[in-house]
């Protein structure tokens, strides 16, 4: 099967770091179909050698056995291509379609890697060029919109030239090697799902926290906010595998089906629930890697007025017979203490003690590790072997132990990234791990009384880099008698 792939941002922030590291080691590992093409598309005066220099360029920075030798980049760069293109004018995508037609390649894939604002404008462009065929399939980066309304819009403009199956809306979290393993270790064993429920789980807490700062995309990201770049997307959709009802089957809309019911089940925000249940920060000067680091504020691109928000910590409850009640804690922040995405299931403690557990032993809980480690920990209460303290009944005090499966050890460091796994999912058609437009929708809604609510409020709390956020994020989730789990 021959592809083309138009990547359109070409030159831009994600296609340095993420696309073409991951079609290389696509390339490498011979995922990636023969006879295929890359062709980056953006505004500057290249032509295809100046283009292949400027990628290997940038794949020197790439460290260790990723880094391609000169042998392995000089068979790449045969797949790469360049286009320059202004995607206002009309004109320009004619040229594209004339590319095209030189390989009438099976698959045509255009990847959106540009600002979400030139989404529409391009998708019908592309259309009006005779692009949408059945062939082509369309990619698009997250954030879809900014709002409910400019997501609505941009996917009734998307939808009104192409149909939902040629529409592939990424969201690498769900390409993560530890997100396949939470759904085979929910779907695929008999062993959890019994207890997967409001009677044995007392909370759930989802962290992705980074330790970065905004790097060089402060200009997107004061536009954006930390509502709007993980909790909309990558938090709400691992909320979405931990909480989903089993599907009927593995395929892409059974998938989303069940997805979408989680999160209309969402219950709704209230100006009560925001004050209680939402807290918003943004870093100031601290410290990050032993080194001291600047504020947000500081950072280039970065309005030094700005209100937008690095950190989010949210209380959510899901109105649904499994869920009602419990609790699922969501945080996420750049300029944490560490670099840590983890979802943790807590289970309810025995309905009556026998044994005696020492005070802040912890009761059951399942610890699926998405990073830095990418693995599952199972906490259990044990009898303390070594203690020769003893009960009346002769019993020794529990203490917690640790079942540690590390996926790296055990399946072998080189696995498929996520982007790797889902660029070879759109050549090969595959929407299972892409979002439908409906579920995206629903879950702008959610969020959209926060947006609206931030607009006019205090603005977002100072927390000093390097530490996990202001404190109202720890006394939200005091007021359950609950502690985030580096504090337990
Ligand atoms: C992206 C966000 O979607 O995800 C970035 O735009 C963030 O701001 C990144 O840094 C985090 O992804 P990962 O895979 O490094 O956790």
């Amino acid at each position: 099967m021959s592809f083309d792939l138009v990547l359109f941002g070409g030159t831009g922030d994600l296609a340095w770091r993420k696309l073409m590291p991951a079609l290389f080691q696509a390339f490498r590992h011979g995922s990636l179909p023969a006879g295929g093409r890359i062709i980056g598309v953006a505004r500057d005066d290249l032509s295809d050698a100046q283009y292949r220099e400027l990628i290997q360029s940038r794949f020197k920075a790439v460290e260790g056995a990723k880094r391609p030798s000169a042998e392995e980049f000089e068979k790449f760069a045969d797949l790469l291509h360049y286009l320059r293109m202004d995607l206002s004018k009309p004109a320009d995508y004619e040229r594209l379609a004339q590319t095209l037609q030189q390989r009438d390649a099976d698959t045509v894939v255009m990847y959106l890697a540009t600002a979400p604002s030139l989404f529409t404008q391009t998708v019908e462009r592309i259309a009006a060029a005779g692009l949408g065929g059945p062939k082509t399939r369309v990619v698009l980066e997250k954030p879809l919109g900014h709002d409910l309304a400019s997501n609505r819009a941009i996917n009734a403009a998307v939808g009104h030239v192409l149909k939902e199956e040629q529409v592939f809306r990424i969201d690498h979290y769900l390409g993560k090697p530890s997100v396949q393993n939470l759904f085979a270790m929910r779907f695929g064993n008999a062993l959890f799902e019994p207890l997967w429920r409001r009677e044995y789980i007392a909370s759930i807490e989802i962290t992705i926290a980074e330790d970065l700062g905004v790097e060089k995309r402060g200009a997107f990201y004061d536009q954006t906010g930390a509502l709007r770049d993980m909790v909309q997307n990558h938090a709400l959709q691992l909320l979405c595998a931990v909480a989903m009802e089993p599907p009927i089957n593995a395929h892409a809309d059974a998938l989303r089906d069940e997805k979408l019911k989680v999160l209309r089940s969402l219950k709704p925000w209230t100006p009560e629930s925001i004050g209680l249940h939402a807290v918003r920060g943004q870093y100031t000067a601290g410290t990050a890697y032993g080194e001291r680091v600047q504020g947000y504020l500081q950072e280039p691109g970065i309005d030094p007025a700005s209100r937008t928000e690095t950190f989010v910590a949210l209380r959510a409850e899901i109105a649904n017979w499994r869920w009602a009640g419990v609790p699922f804690y969501i945080r996420t922040g750049k300029r944490l203490a560490s670099r840590d995405a983890r979802i943790e299931v807590n289970f309810k403690p025995t309905p009556h003690a026998i044994f005696r557990a020492p005070a802040g032993a912890s009761a059951n809980k399942l610890v699926i590790n998405l990073q830095p480690k990418d693995g599952l920990e199972l906490h259990l209460l044990a009898q303390a072997q070594n203690s020769r303290k003893r009960s009346g009944d002769g019993t020794q005090p529990l203490a917690t132990v640790q079942l540690d499966l590390d996926f790296g050890q055990r399946f072998g460091t080189e696995r498929v990234g996520a982007y790797e796994r889902l660029l070879l999912d759109v050549i090969d058609g595959r929407l299972n791990l892409f979002v439908r437009s409906d579920e995206q929708e629903e879950a702008w809604r959610w969020v959209e009384p926060l947006i609206e609510a931030w607009q006019n409020d205090s603005g977002p709390r100072p927390y000093a880099a390097g530490t996990w956020g202001p404190s109202a994020s720890s006394a939200m989730i005091a007021r359950d008698g609950l502690a985030w789990s580096e504090e337990q």
